[in-house]
């Protein structure tokens, strides 16, 4: 028996598909508008939607918006969700949060975007510093930019002193954005393209060197290369499933990157669900690069990227010494008017102390209820969590590697069933790794409906699952 089968129990995947049928039936029945909609949207862009990955939510038909608030998601045909996606991350703290709001009502007329910093940016930077204890800072338009930018300016850095060094170290199975130097995976212990990636002509093994996250003695090994610039990581793998890292994991990764020289980049802009000043604040890392996007400017395209006193001297010496000529990075609307006040309102007004107050005895509860729920229907499914975020998993125990995770993406029928049977009882998780994200605006019975919704669906399943007659 396979473990997916295992962990399954009694539900059969005959009951899987009817529940798929049933539900995607349901579905369409109460959306007439959206199904219009999809046949005209289709007319001239692909899929029906404007952006590829809004079809992997494998709902018959998109599910269309017409307006998010706070957690509230109403679709055109007036169907409202309980929203614990909140646009994986991007809107964590609610959607259109009241500060972000007057931001834009009262300075849209202000400008958008002038190739100029506004007076906010100083009073950003000097916010992220005292959040995060890096005094540097610099703005990009998404997190996919942030991490392209860091690993050019460790690239650079390494050659003021070393040239032999220009690989990237990542984690199999981790995901930074569409940074090319990180679409790679393990396969047999190689460095290898991740496979799908479209149009990709170059063999990311010569940029890039992939290991185990909580593997230490491949960590030391990679790092003893001598080739390696830069480990990017985020702190708690979340793009695979989760991953946590095992206890003392960090501090160890963190002392062997300084024994060999290699800078340590951590992406917070999913594990920001941790607390205040992410992971990297509550459990006290010291990375030389910090990376933060998706909600950083309430969903407005932001994200920044922090570096140390000795990375910043050692960038001036790359500004020295460089001839002439293009960069080669940054993008024009990057740091606009708009996002920088947007940027101070979230940070100053929204993403505070006490809305992880709020936020993180919220996601316990919500874990618990999780852990309690399986616990009644008899299946051995795991949770794991980080802060605000947390996700279930079709199996007894959360993975220890990014391999561990990836193999157990074996779940798509069950994961799919469910995922449209909760939307037609008005609930809505991240498609991917059944992840939910408990936001400021978040209430307590805003989880019971989705725990009594969720609990709906497996009993669903245990009654589909049993012969007929
Ligand atoms: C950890 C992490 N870093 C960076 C990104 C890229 O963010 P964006 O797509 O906004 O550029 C993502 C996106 O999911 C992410 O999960």
């Amino acid at each position: 028996m396979t473990q997916l089968a295992a962990a399954l129990g009694t539900i059969s995947p005959k009951a899987i598909a009817a529940l798929h049928q049933q539900e995607a039936e349901a579905f369409l029945a109460r959306r007439p508008q959206s199904c219009a909609l999809f046949e005209q949207a289709q007319a001239h862009l692909p899929g029906g939607v404007p952006m590829h990955w809004m079809r992997d939510w494998g709902t018959p038909v998109p599910l269309v918006i017409d307006s998010a608030r706070g957690i509230t998601l109403t679709d055109i045909d007036g169907n409202h969700y309980r929203d614990f996606c909140l646009g994986d991350t991007g809107a964590m703290f609610g959607h259109s949060p009241a500060p972000v709001q007057r931001v834009l009502r009262d300075h849209a007329g202000d400008g958008l975007t002038a190739m100029l910093p506004g007076a906010d940016a100083a009073v950003v930077a000097a916010h992220l510093a005292e959040r995060f204890g890096l005094p540097y800072w610099q703005v990009t338009a998404t997190a996919t930019d942030a991490n392209r930018a860091l690993l050019r300016w460790a690239r650079a850095i390494a050659t003021l002193t070393d040239a032999k060094k220009d690989k990237v170290l990542v984690f199999n199975g981790c995901y930074h954005g569409t940074v090319e130097e990180t679409m790679v995976q393990l396969h047999d212990g190689r460095t290898v393209n991740r496979p799908g990636l479209i149009g990709q002509i170059f063999n990311l093994s010569d940029s890039t060197v992939a290991i185990e996250f909580n593997d230490r003695a491949a960590l030391s090994a990679a790092l003893a290369r001598g080739d390696i610039v830069v480990l990017l990581a985020e702190p708690v793998m979340t793009n695979c499933g989760m991953v946590l890292p095992d206890e003392g994991y960090w501090a160890f990764a963190q002392a062997e990157c300084k024994k060999y020289g290699v800078l340590l980049a951590i992406d917070e802009t999913h594990c920001i669900s941790s607390g205040w000043a992410g992971y990297t604040g509550t459990h006290q890392l010291q990375p030389d690069f910090l990376v933060l996007g998706k909600p950083i400017a309430g969903g407005l395209c932001a994200a920044v990227y922090g570096f140390t006193a000795e990375v910043f001297a050692a960038m001036n010496r790359v500004r020295d010494q460089r001839e002439p000529g293009h960069s080669g990075m940054g993008t024009t609307l990057a740091a606009n008017l708009l996002t920088l006040r947007a940027m101070r309102a979230m940070l100053s007004d929204v993403m505070s102390h006490e809305a992880y107050a709020h936020m993180l005895p919220l996601a316990e509860y919500l874990a618990d209820g999780l852990r309690a729920l399986f616990g009644r229907h008899q299946l051995p499914w795991s949770i794991a969590q980080v802060g605000a975020r947390c996700e279930w998993i079709f199996a007894p125990t959360v993975p220890r590697t990014g391999a561990e995770a990836l193999a157990r993406e074996d779940d798509h029928d069950l994961g799919a069933a469910l995922h449209l049977a909760l939307l037609n009882r008005g609930v809505l998780v991240t498609p991917f790794h059944h992840m939910c994200l408990v936001s400021p605006q978040t209430q307590r019975a805003d989880i019971d409906a989705l725990l009594n919704a969720l609990d709906d669906c497996l009993l669903l399943l245990k009654h589909l699952s049993q012969p007929a007659g």
